[in-house]
């Protein structure tokens, strides 16, 4: 995130002594990203963070992909998913390529019995239904329905949900996730005409240090495998940091939408960029306003995207017989647009209340095992008459 931060106890320089009351050294740690070249943060902790005991288990969770060259729009029943009670095993790939996974996830349980690393991915978690508490080596955030979090890659962390019926909508990048950057100056502030300011940004504000040693299990995942590692000293154990690269939340309903007299398009509804996908927020909003206006969308070629929209709530004026929790698929090469009778029944609208999260992949999306068990294998053939 391009927004300073500082929490807990940090000496006035780095890299400098920087003792506890007994005399002894903290343990400073330089978590950084893209080489020495992207946003860090140095870190303090109680004791040396490389204290392995053993490794254990090591495990493939790579998705078992269905149909590796797809050019078939599906319709996905996300909340067909069944809940789990483990937080990993609930994550199921729907959709994948080298960039990034899409997974949906019912977990019941916290995650409390283990800790959880993802070190090559940068995970977007938004929150579809439930509430509780991200838990991090850097930090707690509270969170709830409508909240996209974001982990950066190496975060060491928990989840408390507050209840067992929770959905997530989950999005794992091999290439960072960044605010878009024609909503920044040359500082990295937003500019004002971003759709969410700084403001908007919630940082973690609730440090908790565990001095402990003993035996704690870390559920690491490289390259498509968990390893399962066994640390000396409690992975929480940091007294402070500052800098760039920590994890933070952003409600959805804090984006503010672009409209205008004619029918905008996808970009104004951006809210994440990385090197290989897009991530889009619509939010109820007003409709364009032209006296001729359509507000449904023309039919569109996605020659060089396949298209994901996450429906979240309200009425998807553009799609017949959509429900919160399903996915559209639209993948690139072929057009899509508005279902039979969509475009004229938009014409006077003045405003929708619909919430979705599009992911737009500009390499194609191969179709999972898990995406066929809740698959409409008829939805291709939605757009006849
Ligand atoms: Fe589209």
């Amino acid at each position: 995130m391009p927004l300073y931060h500082k929490l807990g106890k940090i000496p006035p320089k780095r890299h400098t002594q920087f003792r506890k009351e007994d005399g002894s050294l903290y343990a400073e740690q330089l978590f950084g990203t893209i080489g020495f070249d992207g946003m860090y943060s140095n870190l303090y902790h109680e004791h040396r963070p490389t204290q392995v005991i053993d490794i254990r288990d090591q495990y493939s969770v790579a998705p078992k992909i269905a149909k590796a060259n797809n050019l078939q729009s599906y319709r996905l029943r996300g909340f067909q998913v069944p809940a789990e009670d483990d937080y990993l095993d609930s994550r199921k790939v729907v959709l994948t390529n080298s960039d990034c996974n899409i997974i949906l996830s019912a977990p019941k349980k916290s995650l409390r019995d283990y800790f959880y690393k993802n070190t090559d991915a940068d995970e977007l978690i938004f929150i579809h239904k439930g509430s509780g508490k991200l838990r991090t080596f850097m930090g707690n955030l509270d969170f709830k329905y409508g909240d996209y979090l974001l982990v950066p890659r190496g975060m060491i962390y928990q989840v408390d949900f507050d209840t067992e019926d929770n959905r997530l909508f989950i999005v794992e990048s091999y290439s960072p996730i960044y605010t878009p950057k024609r909503y920044r100056n040359w500082f990295g502030q937003l500019l004002e005409h971003s759709p969410f300011c700084e403001r908007d940004i919630r940082k973690p504000q609730e440090l908790e240090t565990f001095n402990e040693q003993g035996e704690f299990l870390m559920k690491v995942k490289k390259q498509d495998e968990i390893i399962e590692m066994v640390y000396a000293t409690h992975p929480f154990d940091v007294v402070g940091y500052d800098g760039y690269n920590y994890p933070y939340a952003f409600s959805i309903h804090d984006f503010e939408p672009i409209t205008g007299r004619i029918h905008q398009p996808p970009p104004v509804h951006q809210t994440f960029e990385t090197d290989t996908f897009v991530v889009c927020s619509f939010v109820p909003r007003l409709y364009d306003y032209h006296p001729d206006s359509i507000p449904a969308p023309y039919n569109h070629s996605n020659i060089d995207s396949d298209e994901v929209l996450y429906y979240v709530d309200g009425d998807f004026m553009s799609r017949n017989d959509i429900d919160a929790g399903h996915i559209s698929l639209h993948p690139a090469g072929i057009p899509h647009g508005p279902h039979p009778g969509a475009t004229e029944r938009s014409i006077g609208q003045v405003k929708t209340d619909e919430l979705a999260v599009m992911v737009d992949t500009f390499k194609p999306l191969k179709v999972t095992e898990e995406a066929l068990k809740i698959a409409d294998d008829t939805y291709f053939q939605s757009w006849l008459d």
